[in-house]
């Protein structure tokens, strides 16, 4: 990772969330919180790609979505750094409006309309668009260009998903200094903000639960600002959406009850349905029951019914329930008892479901939970301290901050049979490293394939591969007599290295996780920065056009009205009116007809306009 010129250089932490993303900085010895340009300190992770080419990203993007539902692009944390077969990304796809499809080396694609053309998408492109956002926020804030960034990912996420999210931080123009992991990050806010009552060393656990991942943290809190992580677990796809998505399903189920219709193929009716699924169930929050209406959703019927609490807690008590198992594992993982447990931080939107936390309370026998962090803005708060510590900030509470992180999941290689030899097992404190010794399964066995898993099965297809590498120039020997050693190795943002070397010779071979492995080559990342700063100039441009598309309306308008004051039929001769008359007639048809024209083109009608009627500006 890119280390940093010194430390006035400004450094922003973004929380690339799922369904919102949130970025702050250290200014004036205390975290900001950025607002975007429709003063929210969220921004939707949506983008959206429009017929007349143009590009919206955050807020604009997520209210037109029921409009262009095929062509709004949401969830891209969902599929990066996954395969297209995954289990998963099948069922997404499923309830998905969009389209995606398999790519090369089974990474999953995301195919959109845009200016008339097809493109495709690999997931880290859109979440760069999201980051690039993110970035664009920050930098109007501050007035100043914005390279450096922390960016957080959730405690759960595994080697190709950090690789990927990282590789997306590129893509948008950013010098990704440091990942951590969400929870972690949550806790650092909390510990700043209640640091007069910490007192010695206390144990907390923090419960994530977001738009679409699920992420528990056992961990405790020094006074002094020492962080250290006991055990993480989690569900990378356990979240708000999927709590809507069975609102969704729900309703269409009583849809076809009531009418005897399906509507779940037409993507713009799902699209309504989903956006009404999602606000209902924020009110079931506060409110014990609510109604989804939706005036012509499908065929012309008119959809509405009652939705209440106890309906929405018992479609998803499964998921619920999910959250707890999750959680005693995380618990024993730390060797904690969950009586040990004195704070609960709750943290992600969908902890203010009221029966999350009922459950959470009972779990811990009645225990008030702490809600002092802001649920929706922590992950960006701690990640903003953390950019403030590595590039070099002097505030003694943001230096004297320290993160001992571990590995949410254990890390090895295959052995003979498909087994599972793990080299680095999970909840191990970070960085670390650890090497183990194979020997050869045949005679005169002249290589060595390395499969590099992670997870926890025994059976190593069972986990995810990251990746595999072959290693040449084995002494010819009777089997079992040659050493191959594999030395793994997990830097402080959770990433990974592996080398194989050869006992008796120390030639050594390090795991690039390559292209075959889903992962882009430097030449790829190359390329989709030079797309992604093309696409910014297209934005530019659009933006452009629809302003001198806008300025030479506005200027015809106000020629029209101006042309017709008394004071100007008095004063201007009537042949001079009549020419600039024509001239605004001809300017108005030519728009009417060329609505898709050039800047420079409008611009010039407008001047021209301008320049044709100036005497009227004497009078
Ligand atoms: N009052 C509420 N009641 C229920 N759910 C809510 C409420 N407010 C927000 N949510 C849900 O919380 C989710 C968003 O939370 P958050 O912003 O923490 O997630 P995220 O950061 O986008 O996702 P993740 O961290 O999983 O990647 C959405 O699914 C939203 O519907
Ligand atoms: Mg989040």
């Amino acid at each position: 990772m890119a280390g940093i010129s010194g430390n006035d250089e400004l450094a922003i932490g973004i929380d690339l969330g799922t369904t919102y993303s949130c970025v702050a900085v250290w200014k004036h010895n205390r975290v900001e919180i950025i607002p975007n340009d429709q003063g929210n300190r969220t921004t939707p992770s949506a983008v959206a790609f429009l017929d007349n080419g143009e590009r919206i990203i955050g807020d604009g993007a997520k209210n037109q979505v029921a409009m262009n539902p095929a062509n709004t692009l949401f969830d891209s944390k969902r599929l990066i750094g996954r395969r297209f077969s995954d289990s998963k990304v099948q069922e997404d796809i499923k309830l998905w409006p969009f389209k995606v499809i398999k790519g090369r080396s089974d990474t999953p694609k995301i195919v959109v309309t845009y200016n008339g053309e097809r493109k495709e998408f690999l997931a880290e492109q859109i979440s760069s668009m999201i980051l690039g956002k993110m970035k664009e926020t920050a930098e109007a804030y501050l007035g100043k260009v914005v390279k450096n960034a922390v960016i957080t990912v959730p405690a759960y996420f595994n080697d190709s998903q950090r690789q990927a999210t990282k590789d997306a931080g590129t893509i948008a123009g950013l010098n990704v200094i440091r990942m951590i992991n969400e929870p972690t990050a949550a806790a650092i806010a909390y510990g700043l903000d209640n640091e007069s009552d910490i007192f010695g060393k206390i144990n907390v656990l923090v419960f994530d639960l977001g738009g679409g991942t699920f992420d528990v943290s056992v961990m405790t809190i020094e006074k002094g600002g020492i962080f250290e992580v006991k055990a993480v677990a989690g569900d990378t796809h356990l979240g708000g959406e999927d709590f809507d998505n069975r609102m969704v399903d729900h309703c269409v189920q009583e849809f076809k009850r009531r009418w005897n219709k399906d509507l779940s193929g037409n993507q713009r009716a799902m699209g309504r349905l989903r956006f009404a699924c999602e606000k209902a169930k924020r009110i079931l929050s506060y409110a014990t029951w609510t109604s989804v209406e939706l005036d012509g959703l499908y065929e012309r019927i008119d959809f509405s019914m009652k939705f209440t609490r106890a309906k929405f807690e018992e479609l998803n008590m499964g998921l619920f329930n999910k959250c707890i198992e999750t959680l005693e594992t995380c618990l024993s993982d730390a060797k904690m008892k969950k009586s040990c447990v004195e704070q609960v931080i709750l943290v992600g939107g969908s902890t203010r479901i009221p029966k999350v936390q009922h459950m959470l309370r009972d779990f811990f026998d009645g225990k008030e939970l702490c809600k002092s962090v802001n649920p929706d803005e922590a992950v960006a708060y701690g990640a903003a301290v953390m950019a403030a510590k590595v590039s070099g900030t002097i505030d003694k509470r943001v230096q004297d901050v320290l993160l001992h992180d571990v590995t949410p999941l254990s890390l090895g290689v295959e052995t003979k049979g498909c087994i599972f030899s793990v080299v680095i097992p999970r909840n191990t404190p970070i960085p670390t490293s650890n090497a183990k010794t194979y020997v050869t399964v045949y005679d005169n066995q002249p290589s060595a394939t390395i499969y590099v898993y992670q997870g926890e099965r025994s059976k190593s297809t069972d986990n995810h591969l990251l990746g595999k590498f072959e290693i040449f120039g084995i002494p010819p020997a009777p089997k079992g007599v040659s050493h191959v050693m594999n030395c793994f190795e997990i830097d402080a943002n959770g990433i990974l290295t592996v080398t194989a070397s050869i006992t008796s010779t120390g030639k050594m071979k390090t795991l690039i996780i390559s292209n075959e492995n889903g992962r882009l080559s430097k030449e790829e990342i190359e390329k989709m920065v030079n797309d992604a700063e093309k696409y910014k100039h297209e934005d530019q441009e659009f933006k452009k056009k629809a302003e001198a598309l806008n300025d030479l309306e506005d200027c015809i308008y106000n020629m029209k009205n101006k042309i017709e004051e008394h004071s100007v039929k008095k004063s201007v001769h009537h042949e001079i009116l009549q020419v600039m008359k024509k001239v605004i007639d001809e300017t108005t048809k030519w728009l009417e007809d060329n609505q898709g024209a050039p800047f420079a083109e409008l611009h010039l009608k407008k001047v021209h306009l301008e320049f044709v009627c100036k005497p009227l500006f004497n009078v």
